[in-house]
């Protein structure tokens, strides 16, 4: 028999897989999944049918088709106002997941620290684990689940790496603002710490004007990885294409490693998305309003509810607060929800190294369509 020792001792089966699995036995409604119950753009399939019709399935570029790079940039001019070179600092990757882990295993070496804040998407700690790295975990505080900026300070030292900051953030719907970026820059200047900026739901943003794009900050622009996904923005995660824009010696280093991890990414897809986001930009513009009437639905529909809604200001998901209606931790409600109620939602101390012990917060997702949000209102009334 093969003796080994795990590299990842501490990871098992995530709860998303046992919520779902769950979720599917009881017939549940699931607003715990992360990803939409509905399909992206027609016309996206057409062109990725087409493309593979036409002989489109040999390797793409290394660094991701020419024309999607192009689309890339015209689009954060368009949106952001910002140049980005289509050559040098644009790269397609298998979703946003092999960005942030190239991008950790890169620059992470042996005993440095990355700072991660929780709740704190999952794949984080393991890729810092992975590269022989320290996650230091600081929790966001208050209501807006903000950055803890003294404690930030606190923590840095020369072992400081990276910090990563994922701004829209998933689970709490949160996002940081300029004033916000220009305190991370303050203090990671005259540093030599890297800021992987996780920025998979930029596109859903609630309020007036855009998400705030931290490359419009020149002061931290050449230590800065910022990481998308066409997955969140075109309503097709499981295409996994992604993207990260970095200054050309970053880009040129976490490349070595997505060269040797994936390669390159699923070539038809690419060329299908260049066109849409060619074509039809409105789209992508227009996410934040699609999934803002998603978002109003729901809050409203709550508001006689026996649960706090803590009102996302972007991404699809929403945090519901149920201590008036149970004293159970966030995980035994959830089991109880969907044994008793028949609706799945996520626990977020889940995203937690210590969640908060009297926290009793839970996550639902509602990229769903009309008819499971009615259906999800129905029930979450009652309870
Ligand atoms: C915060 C965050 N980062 C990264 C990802 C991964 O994106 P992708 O599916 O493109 O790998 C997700 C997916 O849920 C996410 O929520």
């Amino acid at each position: 028999m093969f003796n080994f020792s795990s590299k990842l001792p501490n990871v098992g089966q995530t709860i998303f897989t046992t919520i779902s699995a769950k979720a599917t036995a009881c017939g549940a409604l699931n607003l715990g999944q992360g990803f939409p119950d509905f399909d992206g753009d027609e016309f996206l399939k057409q062109r990725v049918t087409h493309y593979i019709e036409e002989g489109f399935n040999q390797y793409a570029p290394m660094t991701g088709v020419q024309s999607l790079r192009e689309s890339i940039s015209t689009y954060f001019n368009k949106k952001y106002s910002l140049k980005i070179n289509p050559d040098t600092e644009v790269t397609v990757t298998s979703g946003a997941t092999e960005a942030l882990t190239a991008s950790i295993l890169a620059f992470v070496k042996e005993g440095d620290e990355v700072i991660i804040f929780d709740p704190s998407y999952d794949s984080y700690a393991p890729s810092i684990e992975l590269a022989g790295g320290v996650a230091i975990r600081l929790n966001l505080v208050g209501e807006n689940f903000s950055i803890p900026f003294k404690k930030l300070e606190e923590s840095l030292s020369d072992k400081t790496r990276m910090i990563i900051i994922n701004s829209p953030h998933n689970p709490t719907g949160s996002s940081l603002g300029e004033a916000d970026w220009k305190r991370i820059a303050t203090l990671i200047a005259e540093r030599n710490i890297l800021i992987l900026s996780d920025e998979v739901y930029e596109g859903i943003y609630f309020n007036e004007g855009n998400h705030f794009n931290p490359r419009k900050l020149e002061a931290i622009r050449d230590s800065l990885i910022s990481v998308y996904s066409f997955g969140k923005s075109c309503h097709m995660t499981g295409w996994k294409v992604g993207y990260f824009i970095a200054s050309e010696n970053l880009s040129y280093e976490v490349r070595k490693l997505h060269q040797y991890i994936t390669f390159s990414t699923f070539t038809p897809a690419q060329m299908a998305l260049a066109d849409y986001l060619g074509e039809k930009m409105d789209n992508f513009l227009e996410l934040g309003e699609f999934y803002k009437k998603k978002c109003n639905f729901l809050v409203e529909g709550l508001k006689e509810s026996r649960f706090k809604v803590l009102k996302p200001s972007s991404t699809y998901f929403c945090l519901l607060d149920y201590s008036e209606i149970s004293s159970l931790s966030d995980v035994d409600f959830c089991m109880k929800l969907i044994e008793e109620h028949s609706i799945a939602a996520i626990p977020i101390s889940v995203f937690y190294e210590n969640a908060p012990k009297d926290q009793r917060i839970i996550r639902l997702c509602f990229a769903k369509n009309q008819e499971t949000l009615e259906r999800a209102l129905e029930i979450l009334n009652t309870i």
